[in-house]
């Protein structure tokens, strides 16, 4: 069995990497997992307080990792730049980049408020392609190529009811990607998609209000909607933050020094559609 202490388990050594919406749920996980591989880590979000938190965490587990918080609206480019040249002054350079800062605004296709989908549609699609712009300009500028994960969800493969803004923009975030991949490839830099399941562990996603219309939608009470899920997959596992993690690592990794425009779904085996 291996130890933490095993070289293989520190893959991202010496990397410098940033993580949007790191001050919660996965995108926190994800921050978790690559500085456990040994990368130092910008933590990005709106939520300072929990951005800071997120630090307090990595510092305590990993001493001798660098990790930074760093306030920004990924749907804001002034913001993003800012962020950018901040991460640069502290790190001197960015190999991994990891877009997590998403939401889930539900509802019924009949009473969806246009803002709530014009939200998403922001968050979700042009915060991505922000960060992924600004990325792939200092990654090109560095000479030494990089690695690009856009977290999206089962939901991006296939639809769920009452999820139209989350359907598209999660689709949107996958086929993003393979066209990066096909723009970057030529500068050594890979971009993939990770496509978790559902994970409930630290999300603000699966707040009380969600689960509420999350199990209205399947006719069953709130504290059942977990184990409905866990039901659902393959394997009747929880999935958890540490195993999408776990994925991110890997394709920010030489490990995946030949997987580029592809998609991982870390779902316990529940969605089949490719
Ligand atoms: N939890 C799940 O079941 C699940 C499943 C599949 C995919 N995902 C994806 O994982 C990502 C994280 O989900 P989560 O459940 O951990 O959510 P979460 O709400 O717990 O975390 C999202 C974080 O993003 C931040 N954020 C939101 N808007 C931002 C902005 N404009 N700029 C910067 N930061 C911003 C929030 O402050 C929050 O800290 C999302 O992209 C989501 O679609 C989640």
């Amino acid at each position: 069995m291996m130890s933490e202490k095993t070289p293989a388990s520190k893959e991202l050594k010496g990397m410098s990497a940033v993580v949007t919406g790191a001050g919660s749920g996965l995108g926190r996980s994800v921050a978790r997992g690559i500085a456990g591989a040994g990368a130092n880590v910008a933590i990005i979000d709106i939520n300072k307080e929990e951005a800071m938190q997120t630090c307090e965490i990595i510092k305590e587990e990993m001493p001798d990792i660098s990790a930074v918080d760093v306030l920004c609206d990924v749907t804001n480019e002034a913001d993003v730049e800012k962020a950018f040249a901040t991460i640069k002054d502290c790190f001197g350079s960015l190999n991994i980049m990891v877009n997590a800062a998403g939401i889930a605004p539900a509802g019924a296709l009949v009473d969806l408020p246009a803002d709530k989908w014009r939200f998403a549609l922001e968050v979700n699609l042009t915060g991505y392609f922000l960060m992924a712009k600004h990325a792939a300009r200092l990654m090109i500028k560095q000479g030494v190529g990089g690695s690009i994960v856009n977290l999206s969800s089962k939901s991006g493969l296939e639809a769920s009811k009452n999820n139209t803004p989350y359907n598209a923009t999660k689709a949107g975030e996958i086929h993003m990607a393979r066209g990066w991949a096909m723009e970057l490839g030529q500068y050594g830099i890979r971009v993939n998609s990770v496509c978790p399941g559902n994970v409930f562990e630290g999300s603000k996603i699966w707040n009380p209000e969600y689960m509420r219309i999350c199990a209205k939608k399947h006719g069953i009470k709130p504290e059942e909607v977990i184990p409905y899920y866990v039901n659902k997959t393959i394997l009747k596992k929880e999935i958890k933050g540490q195993d999408v993690a776990d994925a991110v690592v890997f394709l920010a990794s030489d490990k995946s020094r030949m997987i580029t425009g592809q998609t991982l779904v870390v779902d316990a085996g529940q969605v089949m559609v490719r």
